[in-house]
């Protein structure tokens, strides 16, 4: 129970995927990428036909999944699905099939089960409030959402994908509008969760302050 937790939450493409590799590289802890629980569990459903405003059913499905995570891929039923977890697509499934309560409940001990010594950074909307609340550090990061745009851009462009920045960004805002406002476990910020901008900041400082911080608090 004494195993060590830091909670990584906020909007889409506010970076927490890479701050929380980041953070977890330098301590040396586990990553649990819980939005890719979400998207294996949106497009399992939707590859099995599953309707996925049908919470139970979804859920129901959730259990008999073989889900590996392993060399930065992710193996669904020995399928390596990486690439389809990352498309767009797949995150709007996510965000729909995470509205419902029941697959929440059904993804819980398996987040839970990542919190293995000697230590672990969770990255997702709910870690630090519903998941992890009695981590000792909650870090709730955002960017603003032209940044946030601006960086998914890069990215996609930089995989050779091509992409309208103002598309970008209305899907990033009509996904954290959802994210915020169902009623499950939406996306805010833990009452004890510290704040961070990182829109003017690189990389290597939003760590250094993620690592001050923990370094605070041991
Ligand atoms: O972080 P990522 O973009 O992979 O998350 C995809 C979607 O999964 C989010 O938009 C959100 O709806 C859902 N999600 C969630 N709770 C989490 C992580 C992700 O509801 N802890």
């Amino acid at each position: 129970e004494d195993i060590p937790v830091i909670t990584i939450d906020g909007p889409t493409a506010s970076g927490k995927g890479t701050l929380t590799d980041e953070v977890a590289k330098a301590l040396g802890y586990h990553v649990l990428d819980s939005g890719a629980l979400y998207r294996v569990t949106g497009l399992a459903a939707s590859r099995a036909g599953i309707d996925l405003d049908d919470g139970e059913a979804v859920a129901a499905l959730v259990p008999t999944l073989e889900l590996r995570f392993q060399d930065g891929q992710a193996l669904l039923d020995g399928e390596d699905v990486s690439a389809d977890l990352r498309l767009e697509a797949t995150g709007l499934m996510a965000s729909q099939v995470g509205a419902h309560p029941a697959v929440r409940r059904a993804l819980h001990q398996l987040q839970l089960d990542f919190r293995q010594l000697p230590g672990l950074v969770a990255d997702g909307r709910d870690m630090g409030t519903a998941i992890f609340p009695a981590a000792p550090l909650k870090v709730f990061l955002t960017a603003s959402a032209a940044t946030r745009a601006e960086r998914r851009h890069k990215q996609l462009i930089s995989k050779g994908l091509s992409a309208n920045i103002e598309g970008l960004r209305a899907d990033l805002e009509a996904r954290d509008a959802r994210d915020k406002g169902r009623s499950a476990s939406p996306l805010q910020a833990a009452a004890d969760a510290i704040e961070l901008d990182n829109s003017a900041q690189t990389i290597e400082q939003s760590r250094d302050l993620v690592l001050s911080w923990w370094r605070d608090r041991r």
